[in-house]
């Protein structure tokens, strides 16, 4: 296959391109990512030599579709997108951009190129949370799209735009909505990644108070297999859920980090909920199951928990990038006009760059 993967320095991404790579080593990728904040291109250090990088935004149609065709690209999987729900209430206008009309530019040029099959990576978080205490609540490919949050929403509107050019154009489409992913590479603003660093440092660990809010959990490697397993056998225009049915609490994650790194609970911290603080997500993934015989093979607990060591064990690679987050822990506001002026009490706004704002909370989420 010939490959465009976009935000192919993220997280996700990253381990999708280098379990691509590792898979099906004749394949040509070109890896395109803007490179935010939250891009990293020593994520793909270890395969550079395989692959195309290119620094660039999905919304830069005319270059993108330049580079569609001068690769021959068939295939397109778009990982790109702004993706840290805390970011996303105190910035949500960069949200938009990307994920909704960086993703029809991106579409635009996939038409235009005339790709073979264009697959986007969404969220069980376009449809809003389910009640903790339902235990037969669970959300299919056919529930509605009820997004809570600024990132839901325009992830929501994301997956509408991929819709509607395969709808009005054919374009050839396919999309998975995904469970919370776990693994390495993944930037130290999200709950694994941050706890760890912070529990190695004895520093207090930011939990919500609304900690029995729990997610269902998979080893990012299990949703790269899984994409690639659309990518030849899925049916085009189809949505697949892919999850594990493994839910764990806020509670739960902040004790497998405290317990792996034996750090005393006495470091956890009580804070604010973030508005709109989604309760529970859970993914009926049958379909991907039945249909094409997908299964996890990573089993969530034990993969976070070496998840947590290869943190414990690559502090280099993750302690540079501490200062590049936009958002940190501590008390305040969670107002999205915070940014635009010094904030009277509370959390410190540092501007790191033009378009990054630092704010006042951790996430709980791993997106
Ligand atoms: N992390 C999760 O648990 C999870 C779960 C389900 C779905 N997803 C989705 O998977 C995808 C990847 O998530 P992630 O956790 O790896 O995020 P991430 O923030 O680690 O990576 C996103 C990448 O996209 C790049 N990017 C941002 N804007 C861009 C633009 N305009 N043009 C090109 N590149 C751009 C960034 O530089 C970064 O490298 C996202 O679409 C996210 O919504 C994530």
């Amino acid at each position: 296959m010939r490959l465009f993967v976009t935000g192919a320095a993220g997280f996700i991404g990253s381990n999708y391109v280098r379990n691509r790579m590792a898979k099906h080593p004749g394949d040509h990728v070109v890896a395109f990512d803007l490179l935010t904040y939250a891009g990293n291109r020593p994520n793909l250090a270890d395969i550079e030599d395989q692959i195309t990088f290119v620094q660039g935004d999905i919304g830069d149609t005319d270059t993108v579709e330049t580079l569609l065709r001068e690769h021959r690209i068939d295939t397109v999987v778009n990982f790109a997108a702004e993706s840290h729900n805390s970011l996303a209430v105190i910035d949500p206008a960069r949200f938009f951009r990307t994920n909704v009309l960086g993703t029809q530019g991106l579409c635009e040029a996939a038409r235009r190129a005339g790709v073979a099959r264009f697959h986007h990576v969404s969220t069980c978080e376009v449809y809003g949370d389910l009640a903790l205490d339902d235990p037969d609540a669970i959300f299919t490919e056919d529930s509605p799209y009820r997004p809570r949050t600024p990132y839901n929403a325009s992830k929501a509107g994301g997956d509408h735009v991929v819709r509607c050019y395969h709808e009005t154009w054919d374009l050839p489409i396919t999309i998975t909505n995904c469970a919370n992913n776990f693994g390495p590479y993944q930037f130290p603003e999200k709950v694994l990644p941050l706890f760890t660093a912070l529990a190695m440092d004895d520093q207090p660990l930011p939990v919500y108070e609304s900690s029995d809010n729990r997610r269902e959990w998979i080893h990012a490697l299990d949703h790269a297999d899984a994409i690639d397993l659309i990518l030849d056998r899925g049916v085009v225009g189809e949505t697949y859920h892919v999850g594990t049915g493994v839910e764990l609490s806020v509670k739960q994650i902040t004790a497998l980090v405290l317990d792996e790194l034996d750090k005393p609970a006495s470091l956890i911290k009580i804070v604010a909920d973030r508005p709109g603080h989604d309760r529970r997500y859970l993914l009926d993934w049958s379909k991907i199951r039945r249909e094409l015989g997908w299964e996890p093979q990573i089993d969530p607990i034990a993969g976070i928990q070496e998840t947590i060591r290869w943190y414990a064990q690559n502090r280099a690679w993750w302690e540079p990038l501490r200062e590049r987050a936009p958002v940190v822990e501590g008390s305040g506001s969670w107002s999205s006009e915070a940014p635009r002026g010094p904030a009277p009490s509370g959390p410190t706004l540092v501007e790191t760059g033009p378009d990054v704002r630092r704010g006042p909370a951790a996430s709980q989420d791993s997106d």
